[in-house]
């Protein structure tokens, strides 16, 4: 079979989608595929690549805008090429936090209380000063926390808001939950061990923590049983509710026991430093074997 591994793209997470590329491309049972690396540098780029290299299947290893979110999936149903992942409905709707919240929230999931502005038109500092400081100000439909920033006092929100409306135009404001950050990978409907996080230098798991080795701690975390069922129920619900296919991987924080998604990720980081590699491997699931997973379950 032969495979393209969709790298690169145009949004801001360009860079870490060529380490999940090259981690696909490194770890790919080449008994099994032939690989062929396709990496985007414009929009239209994906479907005059695709069409010449006449590819079996698409493995996408984009992150962000034009690749997470519907349009590249979008394209690929358009020429009739199979890909890896959720379809076009789950991606975008994952891609927006907030209309993700909204329907977390219709179907009984924690998520934090957020202030939702399309703009600086919308700033509003009393709305935020009533959701209580700190507050934590995103991109709406960002990742890998660029732009993210926690905001401590109306000083601060300003310029916080005006980066994050910098990197897209919708910006979204939820009080700073200030707990343990768990993270439960989803692979064809099996929940792999849930893993918790502590960025070891920064405030929380920002970009560098994510990124740059020795910078975060992430191991499977022990849970009296109740609340890892809780955790659990939690991400497959959100999972289910987002109409998501294949693997994702939820993000969420813990505080009080009661776990708070924050958002569901259908393309998840599959850098060296990754989240869901970790927990397959925890699962007994090497990297290889994760990709066959993912790439026969996407077949079906
Ligand atoms: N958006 C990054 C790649 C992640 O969720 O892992
Ligand atoms: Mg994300």
């Amino acid at each position: 079979m032969k495979i393209g591994v969709i790298m690169g793209g145009i949004s801001t997470e360009r860079e870490v989608s060529l380490q999940t590329g090259q981690e696909m491309i490194n770890h790919l049972d080449r008994t099994r595929y032939e690989v062929v690396p396709i990496v985007i540098d414009q929009r239209a780029d994906v479907i005059t690549l695709v069409q010449q290299a006449d590819i079996d299947l698409a493995l996408l290893a984009l992150h962000g805008q034009y690749g997470e979110d519907g349009t590249v999936q979008g394209a690929l149903e358009t020429l009739g090429v199979p890909y890896t992942g959720s379809g076009v409905l789950a991606s975008s709707l994952c891609m927006n936090k907030q209309l993700s919240k909204m329907l977390l929230k219709a179907g009984g999931v924690h998520t934090p209380a957020g202030l939702y502005w399309q703009g600086m038109d919308d700033y509003d500092p009393q709305a935020v000063e009533l959701l209580g400081y700190p507050v934590i100000v995103k991109p709406n439909t960002g990742g890998s926390s660029i732009g993210i920033q926690i905001v401590h006092s109306e000083k601060e929100l300003l310029p916080a808001v005006q980066e994050a409306c910098r990197l897209g135009q919708d910006i979204l404001i939820e009080p700073y939950i200030k707990g343990t950050e768990l993270t439960c990978s989803i692979v064809d409907g099996e929940v792999f061990p849930i893993i918790g996080i502590r960025a070891v230098h920064s405030e929380w798991f920002d970009y560098k923590a994510k990124y740059e080795n020795g910078e975060a701690e992430e191991k499977v975390i022990e849970l009296p049983p109740i609340i890892e069922q809780r955790v659990r129920e939690a991400a497959l619900a959100s999972y289910q509710l987002l109409q998501c296919k294949v693997y994702a991987r939820v993000d969420m924080i813990l505080r009080q026991d009661i776990p708070y998604v924050l958002e569901v990720n259908t393309l998840p980081g599959m850098t060296a430093n990754s989240l869901l590699p970790k927990s397959a491997a925890a699962a007994g699931l090497s990297f290889t074997q994760l990709l066959d997973r993912i790439i026969s379950s996407s077949l079906h």
